[in-house]
């Protein structure tokens, strides 16, 4: 009797040692679960980012704005919209008003890409072209020769095309 009753004393003590063991075996598994469930989160998290920045540097296109130094005043352009659209403007109004296609007595045939990016930075920083050496471009101010050189910079001939280099990049 005694003994039964010692036997059923070791066996509950038994079970409930294996329910203990049990529960930390699971916890352990749990533990490891949330572990990989960690590691799976922040690989996803790299290659989401990482597909973005590929992307970004992909597509040129209009979504990022462009820095451009800018040598007559030595400093970092941001571009923005607003820059570009204005210097389209000017372009059209103040350059093209000589620079029109078929004015053949006068001033060549110029859009956006008839020179890369190098080429009109330096056509606004040196001046050298006829028409800023004669005087055409008296009436126009610092601040507008910036925004046309932003708007041309924008939209070079070397800002589309398989061999366009990313915009974004100082020039
Ligand atoms: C009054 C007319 C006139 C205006 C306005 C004018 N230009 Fe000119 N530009 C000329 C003439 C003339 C030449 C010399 C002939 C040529 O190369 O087309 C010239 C030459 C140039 C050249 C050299 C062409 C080359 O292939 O390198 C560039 C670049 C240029 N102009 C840009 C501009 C820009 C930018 C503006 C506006 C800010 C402008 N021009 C406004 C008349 C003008």
């Amino acid at each position: 009797m005694i003994h039964t009753m010692q036997q059923t004393a070791v066996d509950e003590l038994l079970s409930l040692r294996l329910r203990d063991l049990k529960e930390s075996i699971g916890g352990l598994g749990a533990d490891v679960y949330q572990k990989q469930e960690t590691v799976r989160m922040k690989t996803a998290a790299i290659i989401l980012i990482s597909g973005f920045l590929l992307f970004n540097g992909f597509s040129h296109a209009e979504a990022s704005t462009a820095k451009r130094f800018d040598k007559t005043t030595k400093t970092c352009r941001l571009i923005t919209y607003q820059d570009v659209r204005d210097g389209y403007k000017l372009f059209q109004s103040d350059c093209k008003s000589c620079h029109y296609r078929g004015n053949k007595e006068h001033a060549k045939f110029l859009y956006s890409e008839s020179k890369v990016r190098k080429g009109w930075n330096r056509v606004f920083a040196t001046k050298y072209t006829r028409c800023a050496k004669n005087g055409s471009w008296s009436k126009l101010t610092a601040q507008q020769l910036a925004v046309i050189n932003d708007y041309l910079f924008q939209n070079a001939a070397d800002t589309v095309g398989p061999n366009a280099i990313p915009i974004g990049k100082l020039g």
